[in-house]
């Protein structure tokens, strides 16, 4: 298992808070894809949790990617801190009370994947005016603010709207849902079409084999896949992309729209690259695996040069900064 087409975030709001970088590993270990961090400001919800240094210092323990779920009244105001901590994906709510589309661009402009999340009781056309801006759009199955509360099926209702809203993306775009997730609702919420299923509470439970949990959730969440949405036909493994080469941002973005400009879909997605000068890692250019070989016949030449070019840039870069210690993990 671990190879269908739903994805586990594991958030670590119930995990014992004294030792969040054991229970981050613990979490990669079992198999969770991605690690949730719910961000609350005591504001928007009632209760606090932990900001961008604790975040920065969980970039340091794992290497799975960090989705950021801001519960906080002004996102705008520490956008770029939550960048800079590390955050892969940073997802704010559509009911805070000031400009939206400056945040979704500046995470964007970061090379960061930007998401929406509603609260039950906001309906969708709330998200139409930032469609395009539009990474991931999150669906809260519980009121945000807590964990262990029991999922909301009516809410649940909204996922096959939200895949909706990203369906002029023909890759990349993510619907997640939030809330209350186990294994007696990942099956209902994994026939509605979700991609992402963020778990809290279920994973933490003492005595619990946490493996074993992500491993049934995650199935869980397919077989409902397969009987409501694909005809009983078992999902595409959405794991089957195959890193073609690795490359500062900006050369990466320019390489990746030429090869998609002939047909084959490209994800630019942060890696375990080399660190750049500018202290950035390089980022994986992945194609999908059943086009590799068409990818290398075509593109080989020309990634040959786009590293060659990269190499030069690192060493100008070298030289225009006068002491250039590597800095930051990023
Ligand atoms: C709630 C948070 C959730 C929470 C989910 O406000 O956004 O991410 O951790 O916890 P469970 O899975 O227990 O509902
Ligand atoms: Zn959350």
């Amino acid at each position: 298992m671990g190879t269908g087409r739903a994805r586990l975030a594991a958030s670590i709001l119930d995990a014992d808070q004294a030792n969040l970088g054991y229970a981050v590993r613990r979490a990669q270990k079992n198999g969770a894809d991605r690690i949730h961090l719910d961000v609350m400001d005591g504001h928007f919800v009632p209760n606090l949790t932990f900001g961008p240094r604790t975040i920065k210092a969980i970039r340091r323990v794992t290497r799975l990617p960090l989705d950021a779920h801001l519960m906080i009244a002004n996102p705008g105001r520490s956008i770029e801190r939550y960048l800079d901590a590390g955050c892969d994906s940073v997802t704010v709510h559509v009911e805070v009370d000031e400009p939206i589309a400056p945040t979704l661009q500046a995470i964007r402009a970061a090379g960061r994947a930007a998401g929406l999340a509603v609260k039950p009781a906001t309906p969708l056309s709330a998200l139409e005016p930032y469609r395009e801006l539009l990474d991931i759009v999150m669906v809260m199955t519980v009121e945000p603010g807590m964990g262990g509360q029991s999922f909301m099926r009516d809410a649940a209702g909204k996922l096959p709207g939200a895949r909706e809203l990203l369906s002029h993306r023909p890759v990349g775009g993510e619907v997640h849902v939030d809330g209350g997730i186990n294994r007696e609702t990942a099956e209902f919420a994994g026939g509605l079409g979700v991609d992402v299923l963020v778990v809290g509470s279920a994973l933490w439970v003492k005595g619990h084999d946490m493996g074993r949990e992500i491993r049934l959730i995650k199935a869980l969440a397919d077989e409902g896949f397969q009987y409501q949405l694909n005809d009983g036909v078992p999902p595409i493994p959405r794991d089957n992309w195959v890193t073609f080469t690795s490359l500062p941002l900006a050369i990466g973005r320019r390489f990746a729209e030429q090869i998609e400009a002939g047909g084959i879909p490209v994800l630019v997605l942060r890696a375990d690259g080399q660190i750049n000068p500018d202290g950035v890692r390089d980022y994986d250019l992945l194609v999908p695996a059943t086009v590799e070989v068409l990818t290398i016949e075509r593109h080989s030449a020309e990634r040959d040069d786009r590293l060659e070019e990269a190499e030069a840039w690192r060493t100008d870069l070298r030289a225009s900064l006068p002491s250039a210690p590597e800095r930051g993990t990023r």
